[in-house]
């Protein structure tokens, strides 16, 4: 469970206790949709890039392999051969931004199957069975993820029934961790704030579900177009009416910078495909900034990507042989990358974790901010 180590304003330093080992928080979720990292990266790599908790989709795994043949094989840890902390993404999201043909209903919401076109169900109960035969650490709510913008009156309802949905994620995975054969009898269930930009509806959504008791809670539907000051005002209104003892999650977040300002208003956990995603088109960060490795200007640099970087691409290489590998389309070029972006999130983290246990995040986060934005 969670543990609260030290306040810094509103950044909180602490420790999440989980049957797969302890999270040390703020943390960076590393983003494995389908059970890979993109960018040819194995479970072996995530751990020389520092990586604390691995994420995985129940959308993309029910229908490949099938959550039946992972639980066959002995759960999600075994099967990508992980030890640590996963969380489990419920589908509510990927079922919204990625299915066609979609019909939203009390019960669930029908689909057709971006891979091949087939009817499928999935509501706050398949969910859950999807998650306890994966045995993930974590499992999320099945919640809508609204679309930006939504009127007053549809996210209304939308979040009615996201909470009627939370309700019955909480039983159906009470039932399922009381199996006899289940993979993980201790899966949490965090759940999701809803409510769009209306500040009202978020903070009376996040009251009604904080009284359901659950080891966590996430802020969904952000990120989803709204600005950035948008969100920021949005964190600012409902982190205080989510429990301070548990741990905070913004999915899908962001940019190191949204990062910052994020963990600045109390969040603890985040996800983004930022690194995974910019490394595998040559985009790479820097305390500088970005770097686009496919730039003329690298040719002939023979710099790691970043001075001083113990990360297993800088360990060894330059700034023109990664760009070489790239303009060839070479998968090396790619994968040196995505180790580069993971472990510079993922070192970032440490040093947040580490700034708050000291009691100056605010001049570490201006500090950092100000780096990201001078003109290499
Ligand atoms: N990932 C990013 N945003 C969301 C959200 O609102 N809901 C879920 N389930 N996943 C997300
Ligand atoms: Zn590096």
């Amino acid at each position: 469970m969670y543990k609260l180590l030290n306040i810094d304003g509103k950044a909180k330093r602490g420790e999440f206790h989980t049957t797969h080992g302890v999270i040390q928080t703020p943390v960076f979720m590393n983003v494995g949709t389908a059970a890979a990292i993109k960018g040819a990266v194995s479970t072996k790599d995530l751990e020389d890039v520092k990586c604390q908790v691995e994420l995985s989709n129940t959308y993309h795994l029910h229908l490949r392999p099938g959550d039946e043949v992972i639980k066959k094989l002995g759960g999600l840890h075994q099967f990508m051969v992980w030890d640590k902390p996963i969380l489990t993404d419920s589908g509510g999201f990927q079922v919204f931004s990625l299915t066609s043909l979609r019909k939203i209903k009390e019960e669930g919401v029908y689909f057709s199957s971006h891979i091949d076109g087939k009817k499928i169900f999935m509501g706050p109960e398949e969910s859950m069975q999807i998650q306890s035969n994966l045995g993930s650490t974590i499992a999320m709510a099945f919640d809508e993820c609204p679309p930006y913008p939504a009127t007053r009156e549809y996210m209304k309802s939308s979040v009615d029934r996201t909470t009627r949905w939370l309700e019955r994620c909480k039983v159906e995975l009470n039932r399922l961790n009381k199996l006899e054969d289940t993979i993980n009898p201790n899966q949490l269930l965090f759940g999701i704030n809803q409510g769009g930009t209306y500040e009202d509806m978020r903070i009376e959504h996040a009251k009604v579900i904080s009284e359901l008791d659950l080891p966590g809670y996430a802020i969904g539907g952000l990120a989803v177009g709204e600005s950035h000051s948008e969100m920021y005002r949005i964190l600012e209104a409902v982190v205080p009416h989510l429990p301070q003892e548990k741990p905070t999650y913004l999915m899908g977040v962001g940019t190191p910078e949204n990062i910052l300002e994020a963990v600045d208003r109390g969040v603890d956990f985040f996800d983004c495909v930022y690194p995974t995603r910019n490394g595998r088109h040559g985009h790479v960060y820097i305390n500088q900034g970005k770097l686009n490795l496919f730039n003329a200007k690298f040719q002939l640099d023979d710099r790691p990507i970043e001075e001083g970087c113990q990360c297993p691409a800088c360990q060894s290489y330059s700034r023109a042989y990664i760009r070489h590998l790239l303009k060839a389309k070479e998968m090396l070029g790619m994968r040196l990358c995505v180790l580069h972006n993971l472990y510079f999130y993922n070192t970032m983290m440490e040093e947040i974790r580490e700034a708050i246990a000291n009691n100056r995040y605010q001049e570490y986060k201006q500090a950092k901010i100000d780096g990201f934005n001078v003109k290499v």
